[in-house]
């Protein structure tokens, strides 16, 4: 099994609305690594799929998807762009339809296996990288030497949402929002294959109460100190 071990790799995982990307990025450029934003991928490859006709329950056609994705990104201040076959898909792919699409895609196996290598190869570039997900300290990096997994209760995590949607201009419903993500954390800690849970060795973070520059501080200050030391 391939794994970053000659790199840094920090490992964020948790559920849907907890943060992870705003942390991630911030991590990510202050020991300049690289970011990779695994749930794009698991996006991608169902937004890809249902353009192309493609039904979800096609598990080889969905499969195929995942194994010869094209996928980049590129950070550009808080943004982080997602080019999909050389097409910039940010905004398509975080739209509401998109989310239990994805959620759904990311429960069958093959696409899970055929997107090990892609997330791996993602990583590789550069000193290494910050990856977030569901399953990064579990499964794709199970040797990271860094792992958090960030949690906060659903009515934070979908006020969390809202905000940010609102700013994208969006005029969400906070009651569907919350609807939305306790849906989502149920078929992703309840899938039979890498579900969402924190490895046993990851660092546990309740963000609840914590604003994302104290999450960040914690992360850093943990990171900071263990190459000290
Ligand atoms: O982080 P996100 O909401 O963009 O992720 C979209 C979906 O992909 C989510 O329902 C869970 C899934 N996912 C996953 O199963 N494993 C990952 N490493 C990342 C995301």
């Amino acid at each position: 099994m391939e794994t970053a071990s000659d790199r840094i790799v920090v490992a964020l995982d948790g559920p849907a609305g907890v943060g992870k990307s705003t942390v991630a990025m911030a991590i990510a450029r202050e020991l300049s690594l690289t970011y990779v934003e695994t749930g794009a991928i698991y996006r991608a490859v169902a937004y890809k799929a249902r353009n192309e006709g493609i039904p979800l329950d096609d598990l080889t056609g969905v499969a195929g998807i995942a194994r010869t994705i094209d996928i980049t990104f590129r950070v550009e201040g808080d943004l982080n762009r997602v080019f999909l076959d050389g097409q910039d898909v940010t905004f398509a792919l975080r739209s509401q339809d998109v989310s239990p699409l994805a959620s759904k895609v990311s429960a069958q196996a093959g696409v899970r296996a055929a997107l090990l290598d892609v997330q791996r190869s993602l990583a590789r570039s550069g000193r290494g990288a910050v990856a977030e997900g569901r399953d990064i300290g579990t499964v794709v990096f199970p040797d990271a030497p860094f792992k958090f997994f960030l949690t906060a209760d659903v009515r934070t995590r979908a006020l969390r949402r809202f905000h940010q949607l609102e700013e994208m201009g969006r005029r969400p419903v906070l009651a569907e929002l919350e609807d939305e993500i306790a849906a989502r954390d149920r078929q992703d800690t309840e899938r039979a294959v890498a579900p969402l849970k924190a490895a046993p060795d990851a660092v546990i973070l309740d963000t609840s109460r914590l604003t994302a520059a104290q999450v960040i501080q914690a992360i850093l200050e943990r990171i900071r100190t263990a190459c000290a030391g």
